[in-house]
């Protein structure tokens, strides 16, 4: 690559040469608006102080931009971040070492934080909440606990499953962000943004489309755009118009409002083999053959943001939207509970 394109155009071109389409400021940053204004204060007020930012729990379905908003935060406070993982902290000294190495105010992105070991956890208790290392030395009788300062540093951690993070974990957080499915019109809007910086001609209709087919997640627009561009560029002169995004879609399996196969299989699993439920989380999970975890993480959030289904203290149930969209009349059982649901004021858990 051609080394001026390169600077001039840094933040946009990642190493392998691929095009970002990551955001890198909050006004880059589309939808959220709720949680993105909340933290555009808190960046603002403890950069004013010239203090680290309290610490912050990001929490969502995956794809939502959680990693995102972590370097954007870093970025907008004008400090450095480092990235880590759960599960990519085998001992505690990986993550003491971390920690030591942090300068005042950047920021530890740390994903997945409900997969962190138990016992490095509590290497994190005191180190959010005193800045300090309590390390021991010595055994038995003799054994003695040293305090090691370290600088006060912003931990943002996230995760798919807030309800899995231990209380203690989370009373350390000052800042909790919940982030929720993305509206059809911020998906266009990040079509478009990401079409422009791929420099791929798409449609304003055929931009509808995608979005009203990505399941409310910006990864899953973006990861479309991409394939809807290959059929584009086969078969329709490289312009991305309605009805090439039509067929794309189709031919991959995704239907008119973005479920897909797996999707498909939970819902026939739910109103045929169970007649709507209540079903439990780990019978669903054996019957469609798929892990319990995946199904609340990736594949409930955006059936139940439909209001295809819910989840109630006896089970799933599957809801009238759910039988109309795939044609099924219920049973006389399911209409029951079916009117159960739409009569009372039904909230799901
Ligand atoms: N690309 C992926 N997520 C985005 C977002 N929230 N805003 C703008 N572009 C994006």
């Amino acid at each position: 690559m051609d080394d001026k394109r390169f600077i001039a155009n840094k933040e946009l071109v990642t190493d392998d040469g691929d095009v970002s389409l990551r955001p890198t400021t909050f006004d880059e940053y589309i939808g959220q608006d709720k949680v993105k204004a909340n933290l555009k204060v808190y960046v603002a007020a403890s950069r004013a102080r010239g203090e680290a930012l309290d610490h912050v729990l990001l929490y969502g379905p995956p794809g939502l931009g959680k990693t995102t908003l972590a370097h954007i935060i870093a970025a907008e406070l004008g400090v450095e971040i480092k990235v880590t993982s759960g599960p990519g902290i085998e001992r505690a000294a990986n993550l003491a070492s971390l920690l030591t190495n942090m300068q005042e105010r950047d920021v530890l992105f740390l994903d997945e934080i409900h997969r962190l070991n138990h016992s490095i956890e509590e290497v994190l208790y005191p180190a959010m909440e005193d800045f300090a290392l309590d390390i021991s030395t010595g055994k038995g009788a003799g054994a003695t606990s040293i305090r090691l300062n370290l600088n006060k540093f912003t931990l943002i951690g996230a995760t798919t499953r807030a309800g899995m993070l231990t209380g203690p974990l989370r009373d350390r957080f000052g800042v909790i962000c919940r982030l929720e499915p993305y509206t059809a019109d911020d998906l266009v809007r990040i079509v478009k943004r990401s079409a422009r910086l791929l420099k791929i001609a798409i449609e304003d209709d055929a931009a509808r489309e995608l979005a009203s087919r990505s399941r409310g997640t910006p990864r899953i627009a973006n990861r479309l755009l991409k394939r809807v561009r290959d059929f584009a560029e086969v078969f329709n002169g490289g312009v991305i118009s309605r009805d090439i995004t039509v067929r794309a879609l189709n031919d991959m399996e995704i239907d008119a409002l973005g479920l897909d196969y797996n999707d498909k299989k939970l819902l026939d699993a739910l109103v045929n083999k169970f007649d709507g439920g209540p079903t439990g989380l780990d019978t669903l999970a054996a019957a469609i053959n798929e892990d319990a975890g995946t199904i609340e993480d990736v594949i409930e959030p955006y059936l139940i943001q439909l209001g295809f289904i819910a989840r109630t203290a006896r089970g799933r149930v599957a809801l009238k939207a759910a039988y109309d969209h795939m044609h099924v009349k219920p049973s006389k059982k399911a209409s029951e509970q079916l009117s159960f649901f739409t009569t009372s004021d039904f909230k799901n858990e």
